[in-house]
């Protein structure tokens, strides 16, 4: 296949998306009627036209998150051979729910994650799979520790559980944990809200505290959730304290890597994520920091049996085992599977190790340079991290209307964070590997005089 006009319209685009606005202004009642006036469904409409319609729409009704200043929730820029292998995929739709349907898209997926499971130096025979997202990588965590540590949760449900199973995490962990403690019945107030030290990070004398406490009181501490890379403010929980832990006191390790996770393949950033290969098991998102379309989150866990006995399922019309190799419908959430993993694979494969080193370590970089030109214009930097997430503010901000200044002279798209107890503060990430110096240096520049 040529790829020259992808190729072309992808550039034209990514220049086009570069020199216009960031953030839409528009109602759902605009949206709406303008939909309605145009596709009740009733006649066809040439491809060509809808195609091109739909692209203004997306042109002009949506925060550019591909935009180089795009400083937001790790939405990324993503790159050409991910748009291929999206384009490819939609184009076979292979179905990856058996092996047997799907022998050469399994096994790249299998590849690519082997890639991986390695850097984060979890043993060859790790399991990992491909998921939706984050969010299904977390509950895929959850599900299989609760059926490691309590042998009847399969078959009997929570009721047949002598004690109530608990997890530990901070404030600062992702809050899809509250839907999957919701999700996976064991409540939402099963989730241990652990305190935080100065700088965010969980700590180890509460944590140790809640969990001897809840031994005393009949409940079943089973999993401890650290974050390499909290959404608020990028923090990386102290990794190897919490693998030491968890082994003592016997309980599942889990780190939630979804974004910063990808800072392994990184020798400048690898060190920050120095225990994770304790892990029982990982989430890391290739559609955040591995700059992929969404949605490619990425599960690996050291205890493949325990997956296979959370997830394993039998019929009669799902096309036979082969032999050694575990079909994915029986060792995920999913079912059908579209073959996720393509995109990491090309993107891999087309720019190598030593390019996704570049592309982690250039936003790294944006986020030092945006973080000493913040300082530098007189901004109070209030997170500690080494990754490109900065939060900040200045003395009685009204960080509300500085974003609503911010959008509407498209000037950036950045967020608004609390911090812990604090005042809600501005949160930019660096998100795209487009964003250079002089981005930055435009937009700190803008930010004053709106402040
Ligand atoms: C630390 C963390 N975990 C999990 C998630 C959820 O991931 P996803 O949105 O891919 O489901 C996010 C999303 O930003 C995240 O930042």
């Amino acid at each position: 296949m040529a790829f020259d006009e992808i190729r072309s319209a992808v550039a034209k685009l990514q220049c086009d998306i570069a020199n216009g606005p960031v953030v839409p202004i528009v109602t759902p009642q605009e949206i709406r009627r303008y939909l309605t006036s145009r596709y009740d469904f009733t006649k066809p409409v040439a491809l060509d036209d809808v195609v091109a319609d739909v692209e203004q729409m997306l042109r002009t009704w949506q925060v550019q998150v591909t935009h180089p200043r795009y400083f937001g929730l790790f939405n990324p820029s993503v790159t050409l051979a991910a748009i291929v292998a999206d384009t490819l995929v939609a184009m076979y739709n292979p179905q990856l729910a058996t092996w047997r349907t799907s022998p050469a898209a399994n096994e790249i997926e299998r590849h690519t994650l082997g890639w991986l499971t390695g850097k984060f130096g979890l043993p060859a025979d790790a399991f990992a799979n491909f998921t939706n997202g984050g969010a299904e990588s977390n509950l895929s965590a959850v599900i299989v520790a609760l059926t490691r540590a309590f042998p009847d949760y399969g078959e009997g449900g929570l009721r047949q559980l002598a004690a109530s199973p608990t997890i530990y995490v901070t404030d600062e962990a992702h809050h899809g944990f509250q839907k999957i403690a919701h999700m996976t019945g064991i409540g939402r107030r099963a989730l241990r809200r652990v305190a935080t030290d100065g700088y965010l990070k969980m700590d180890l004398g509460d944590l140790a505290r809640r969990v001897a406490e809840d031994r005393r009181n009949g409940y079943a501490p089973f999993m401890v959730v650290g974050t390499a890379g909290t959404t608020a403010a990028g923090v990386i929980d102290p990794l190897p304290d919490l693998a030491h832990f968890c082994r003592s006191e016997d309980l599942w390790f889990h780190v939630d890597a979804a974004w910063g996770g990808a800072a392994i393949v990184s020798p400048r950033l690898r060190g920050h994520l120095a225990g994770i290969d304790a892990a029982d098991s990982i989430t890391c998102d290739a559609h955040k920091w591995f700059s992929v379309p969404m949605g490619a989150g990425m599960f690996f866990c050291r205890h493949p049996d325990a997956v296979g006995d959370a997830f394993r399922a039998e019929t009669s019309f799902m096309p036979g085992k082969t032999g050694l190799v575990l079909d994915p419908y029986t060792t995920s959430v999913q079912w059908s599977r579209r073959f996720i993993g393509l995109k990491l694979f090309l993107a891999l494969a087309e720019h190598g190790e030593s390019g996704y080193i570049e592309m982690i370590e250039h936003q790294a970089q944006m986020g030092d340079v945006l973080r000493k030109s913040l300082q530098r214009a007189g901004w109070r930097v209030v997170n500690t991290t080494p990754l490109p997430l900065v939060c900040f503010t200045r003395d009685g901000l009204d960080t509300t209307k500085f974003l609503a200044a911010l959008y509407e002279r498209q000037i950036a798209w950045m967020s608004e964070v609390r911090l812990g107890d604090s005042d809600p503060v501005v949160r930019a990430c660096i998100t795209s590997f487009r964003t250079t110096e002089s981005d930055i240096d435009w937009v700190v520049g803008k930010l004053s005089p709106i402040a």
